[in-house]
């Protein structure tokens, strides 16, 4: 299996909040020098380009993917370059291009070099038609781009596994929760940024309103979700493989504010809802991941108690 037998691995988007904590499990778990992690910028002070090998990549360049696998003998990509969902509704055109172009770019290549492929989706494919308590298998009908782009991006893996035998995994994220890398434009960042506002200036505006409710997950779960999904034997997984619902939590903006309080003595937090309420509000409220449950086993280790501590005490240390 690529990753076990000396096939190297490649992550594109690498310097992003999940890329630079994934990097970082990958390298432990295969060796530094197994990992390439690429990204279309750089930043010096990411360890993802410190600790290990490091290619400028952009996504959209088919024939530089396929000459970095051949010359490096890549076995399987981890692919996480986009454009998340406040940032892409504000540039759908670019949204559309890297989301979908970058996906087909890292297929094909897959295609000529016989690679494994993880590519996330997200609960971004879910629409206001979606029941609030999300299931595997419903209609899809996104109202952001982002989301568009997602259901997109499921699809072309279905057909090209279907189609050419591309073994292509990937899981819906919910918001996930991290302080190692900054979240990188998405409709939950309030999750993460409230945490560095609360031990900084003891306040935070909050841009979506206390009751809006949405599934979580904290960075440590996903990774871990993801390194699970990509050890399943193929076998075991059936048609929802591009886009797993997995287990995670949900709750209020209201609740994680009220959980920080209880660690941070006088913390207040302001609601101004903005733009990006209308994209939390065409999400579901919670997933129901019995699938992945059931073919692999998942269920998350942290919850939002749990997982409010962690940040902090892991925020402070940085500082
Ligand atoms: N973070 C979340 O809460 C979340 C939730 C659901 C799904 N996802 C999905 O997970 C994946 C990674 O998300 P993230 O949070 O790490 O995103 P991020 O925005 O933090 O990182 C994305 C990285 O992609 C890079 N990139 C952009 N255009 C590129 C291009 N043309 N070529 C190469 N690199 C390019 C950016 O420089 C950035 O470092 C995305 O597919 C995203 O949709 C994330």
């Amino acid at each position: 299996m690529p990753g076990l037998d000396g096939d190297k691995i490649l992550v594109t988007g690498a310097l992003g909040q999940i890329g630079t904590e994934l990097v970082e499990a990958l390298r432990d778990k295969y060796g530094a020098s197994s990992v390439i992690a690429s990204d279309i910028r750089s930043d010096e002070h990411n360890n993802a380009i410190n600790n290990g090998p490091y290619a400028t990549l952009d996504v959209l360049d088919t024939d530089s993917i396929i000459k970095i696998c051949k010359d490096e003998g890549i076995g399987t990509v981890y692919h996480l370059a986009a454009l998340l969902s406040a940032t892409g509704e504000q540039n759908p055109e670019l949204c559309r291009k890297v989301n979908v172009g970058g996906t087909i770019s890292v297929l094909e290549a897959a295609r000529e070099c016989s690679l494994r492929i993880f590519t996330p989706s997200s609960i971004a494919v879910f629409g206001p038609d979606a029941p609030k308590h999300a299931p595997q298998i419903t209609d899809l009908n996104p109202t952001t781009v982002y989301g568009e782009t997602k259901v997109k991006g499921e699809l072309l893996a279905k057909e090209y596994w279907d189609d050419y035998g591309i073994d292509v995994r990937g899981i819906r994220y919910p918001g996930l929760i991290s302080y190692k890398a900054p979240a990188g434009g998405g409709t939950t960042d309030y999750a993460v940024e409230i945490f560095e506002a609360a031990l900084k200036d003891g306040y935070y505006n909050c841009f979506v309103r206390p009751d809006t409710r949405l599934p979580m997950l904290y960075m440590d779960d996903a990774i871990r979700a993801t390194l699970m999904l990509m050890d399943a034997q193929s076998g075991t997984l059936g048609p929802s493989k591009a886009g797993y619902n997995i287990d995670c939590y949900s709750f209020t903006a209201e609740e994680l504010a009220h959980a920080i309080s209880k660690e941070i003595d006088g913390f207040k937090c302001d609601f101004s809802p903005d733009i990006r309420q209308k994209y939390a509000d065409s999400w579901p409220d919670s997933i129901d991941g019995s699938v992945a449950k059931e073919e692999w086993n998942w269920s998350p280790n942290f919850d939002l108690d749990k997982m409010v501590k962690e940040m902090l005490n892991g925020l402070s240390k940085e500082h």
